[in-house]
């Protein structure tokens, strides 16, 4: 769609949108889910036409597309505002919006009205951070009809408590912590989970332990059902130091659509994430 063009006037995918009945038939039969963060419509439109199963409005718009120093100070004004954007970009992807900092830390109440607001905005699914606290506010959230995926591990709305961007669950305790929030929130109700920077084995552990999550790993190795990658971060477009398992498929493929069908077959074809390059 150009800036000349109506919504919806361009050639369609052809695919049937996606419902977490599809995604679960995906992880049962060994199809590796594949999502990426979009934060606006031409970018979710193309990701979408990409073939990417689950767009991701996360909150680390607050770095890539207002240049803050982390998540924090992002407002759930402006995620209902970037979800919306997405959601009218995409046509079939699952489409998840973050909640932020502040939009929930309060408890179920506080958490029901910020969902709310981002699933009026076109989200199918909302994401928090953080275990443990975190399990009454899912369990309210599903049992009202909302759909959660949680997110442990590194999670970047807790990076001051956690004193920096680190491998979570390197040791015995911090490992037995991670994987007792996990189930607590899948009994919660929580149908998925990103699990970000942890040890390789570890994710694997969790998710042949816990099938009833769909664990969408990040910097978590190959044996999660899924995968997530930021999209500035896999097009090269992040200034800075990037972590070790971010793969830059913007590089020979020739264009950004090539570069995130890339993506896309390198997680289904299991080609990406490399286990060697992942480190930990
Ligand atoms: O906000 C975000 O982009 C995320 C990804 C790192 C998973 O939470």
């Amino acid at each position: 769609m150009s800036v000349h063009s109506s919504p919806g006037s361009d050639a369609a995918s052809g695919r049937k949108p996606l419902t977490l009945h599809t995604l679960r038939a995906m992880q049962q039969r060994g199809e590796p889910i594949t999502m990426l963060t979009a934060y606006d419509a031409t970018f979710a439109r193309l990701a979408d036409e990409a073939g990417v199963d689950c767009l991701l409005v996360g909150d680390s718009l607050g770095m890539l597309l207002q240049g803050h120093a982390s998540t924090l100070p992002v407002t759930l004004e402006e995620m209902v505002y970037h979800t919306a954007c997405a959601a009218r970009g995409n046509r079939s992807a699952w489409l998840i919006g973050d909640l932020p900092f502040g939009s929930y830390q309060q408890g179920p109440a506080q958490a029901l009205a910020a969902s709310a607001a981002l699933m009026k905005a076109g989200a199918q699914m909302v994401k928090l951070e953080g275990g443990g606290w975190t399990t009454e506010t899912v369990h309210a959230l599903t049992q009202r009809g909302i759909p959660v995926c949680a997110h442990l591990g590194l999670t970047p709305q807790s990076v001051h408590a956690l004193g920096g961007y680190r491998v979570q669950g390197r040791d015995d305790e911090g490992a037995a912590t991670l994987k007792r929030h996990a189930r607590e929130l899948a009994d919660a109700g929580a149908t998925m989970l990103v699990l970000e920077l942890v040890p390789s084995a570890l994710a694997s552990e969790l998710q042949a332990e816990l099938p009833q999550l769909m664990i969408i790993g990040i910097g978590a190795g190959p044996g999660t059902a899924g995968q997530v990658l930021v999209l500035h971060d896999m097009l090269g477009a992040t200034r800075g130091k990037l972590p070790r398992f971010v793969r830059n498929f913007l590089e020979g493929a020739g264009s950004i659509e090539a570069a995130v069908r890339a993506y896309v077959a390198a997680v289904k074809d299991r080609s990406f994430p490399d286990p060697a390059l992942h480190g930990y």
